[in-house]
């Protein structure tokens, strides 16, 4: 069977030799337009569904973004944004995508997009899914899938995958890698620990899979429950004292305190924190046009919640986010996990400013040329959505990576080191626990000569690196240094 380089295969050539090209990506789902762009689309688009569950008419939606570099040789990447509930375009149009949004001028106009020059499609092949269905543009005709969790969702990622190299077979033996961040910390190790049990048991098509990349993920209750207190008093956010003291009264143990005085102190500590921009502590809480008090009676978040996340991008990008993430300490135990707008106890967040991708994603001609469900199926997209009802069901993630690991797959946590949602304390705390040999001794990595943070590399792969000053979605804030660690790791390269 001929590998085709679809690059070079004209729509003639297509139509002449269709019964050879089946075997290639589908026409049908190729983006032939993107409004609000004005310009030629650097690198071949593909965006549609998967059918995961056929007798559910349950549908995964993907985009596609073929690498403008060298598309039969680069690797392929999925990314997957967390929540639970956030759709994978908060990557594509905030992070790594091919564009950076300019918002219109005129509130609900469309965005004006520009070629972003630190894209990740520069290097790779990246696939962004939206996942579980139900949330973003994925779907499902039976709203019992709607209630999921860890163990379901990497089952149906990765029938999504198989389903859908089989409709790009010409990418099947690039190299493969798994990334995404915040909760994506829990969907990359079990779809890829899914993957490799696939590959063992000789299922087709056999995955080229490489290793994956988890950026402030969350992995284990105990370690990340106890890296706010820490983090907290490195960063000077608290006194030499109340560490002490909560150190002392808690015997070292944040995450479930156990008796009142900890409690008390923990308090203290939610306190002096709960100011901040918990994404990224070096910037601005945004308050928006509300009064603090009309806040308060919306909502019952920390005010920590109402953020202003800025970026080094050349276009403004959003004035906060939401959805990624929980209050401080309250996350991420066995069973359910609630969804942004569920903690926020109403449909209408506050101060929510998502609007160059809410407009955007839910205008009909975008919709169109990004070949969306009919509105009938699904009404809206919504950067997290409490559509789904969540569960935790696959524990820590820290055996996962041992096993995944140790079968010699590449890994790499990164951390933004000012987020304060899933602090760098608790990954280089978990990563570390795993006694692993040091073979490269923590030391600041470089980009465009500058140091841009730190890394300590250990046996089989696995890597440590911080991005000094970014904060929880770390290309966001960092999108150069992220794509120079992005390319390194995926080349096998130092930092
Ligand atoms: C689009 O590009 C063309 C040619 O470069 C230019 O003439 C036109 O003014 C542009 N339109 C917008 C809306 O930027
Ligand atoms: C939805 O799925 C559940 C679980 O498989 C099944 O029991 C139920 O009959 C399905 N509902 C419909 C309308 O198909
Ligand atoms: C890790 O591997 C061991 C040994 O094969 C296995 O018993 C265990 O279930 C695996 N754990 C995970 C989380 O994959
Ligand atoms: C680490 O990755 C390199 C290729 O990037 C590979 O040659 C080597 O075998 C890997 N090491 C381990 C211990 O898996």
């Amino acid at each position: 069977m001929a590998k085709f380089n679809f690059l070079f295969c004209s729509v003639l050539f297509h139509i002449l030799l269709s019964p050879v090209l089946t075997q290639s990506a589908p026409e049908s789902a190729l983006v032939t337009q993107i409004p609000g762009f004005n310009g030629t689309i650097p690198s071949k688009h593909y965006a549609g569904y998967v059918t995961v569950d056929e007798s559910h008419g349950k549908n995964l939606y993907y985009y596609f973004v073929v690498s403008e570099n060298k598309p039969s040789e680069d690797p392929v990447v999925l990314w997957l944004n967390g929540g639970p509930g956030c759709s994978s375009f908060d990557g594509f149009v905030y992070e790594h995508g091919p564009f950076n949004f300019e918002a219109a001028k005129t509130k609900g106009s469309l965005p004006t997009l520009q070629l972003n020059p630190y894209s990740w499609s520069k290097v790779s092949n990246v696939l962004y899914l939206d996942s579980p269905a139900g949330v973003g543009f994925s779907y499902s005709k039976n709203e019992s899938d709607y209630r999921t969790g860890d163990k379901k969702t990497a089952s149906d990622t990765h029938t999504f995958l198989l389903k859908w190299f089989e409709l790009f077979p010409e990418f099947l033996s690039n190299p493969f890698f798994v990334s995404g961040e915040s909760y994506a910390g829990i969907y990359v190790p079990t779809l890829a620990s899914e993957i490799v049990k696939g590959i063992e048991a000789g299922v087709k098509p056999n995955l080229n899979f490489k290793g994956y990349m988890v950026g402030n993920g969350v992995t284990d209750e105990v370690f990340d429950g106890n890296a706010l207190v820490p983090f907290a008093h490195g960063m000077g956010l608290i006194s030499d004292d109340l560490y002490e003291e909560v150190t002392a009264q808690c015997h070292g143990n944040f995450y479930k305190p156990l008796g009142q005085d900890c409690a008390e102190k923990l308090a203290k500590v939610d306190e002096d924190v709960s100011g901040l921009n918990i994404y990224d502590i070096l910037e601005p809480c945004y308050h928006g046009m509300d009064t603090e008090k009309d806040l308060a009676s919306k909502i019952r978040l920390p005010s920590s919640f109402l953020q202003l996340g800025t970026t080094e991008r050349p276009l403004p990008v959003r004035k906060r986010m939401f959805g990624r993430a929980w209050p401080l300490r309250a996350p991420v135990k066995e069973g359910i996990v609630p969804t942004w707008p569920q903690l926020s106890n109403s449909n209408s967040v506050p101060c929510t400013d998502d609007e160059v991708a809410t407009v955007w994603l839910n205008d009909k001609t975008v919709r169109k040329a990004l070949h969306t469900a009919d509105e009938s199926v699904v009404s809206r997209w919504d950067l997290c959505t409490d559509n789904i009802i969540y569960s935790h069901d696959a524990g820590s993630m820290i055996n996962y990576h041992k096993n995944l690991t140790s079968k010699g797959y590449r890994a790499l946590i990164y951390s933004g080191d000012h987020d304060m949602c899933v602090p760098y304390t608790g990954s280089e705390a978990w990563t570390r626990s795993l006694g692993y040999k040091i073979i490269n001794e923590w030391r600041p990595w470089t980009s465009n000569n500058q140091v841009a943070g730190y890394t300590q590399g250990y046996e089989k792969n696995l890597t440590f690196l911080t991005i000094k000053g970014a904060g929880h979605t770390v290309p966001e804030y960092k999108p150069r240094e992220s794509l120079d660690f992005y390319k390194r790791f995926l080349n096998g390269l130092p930092f």
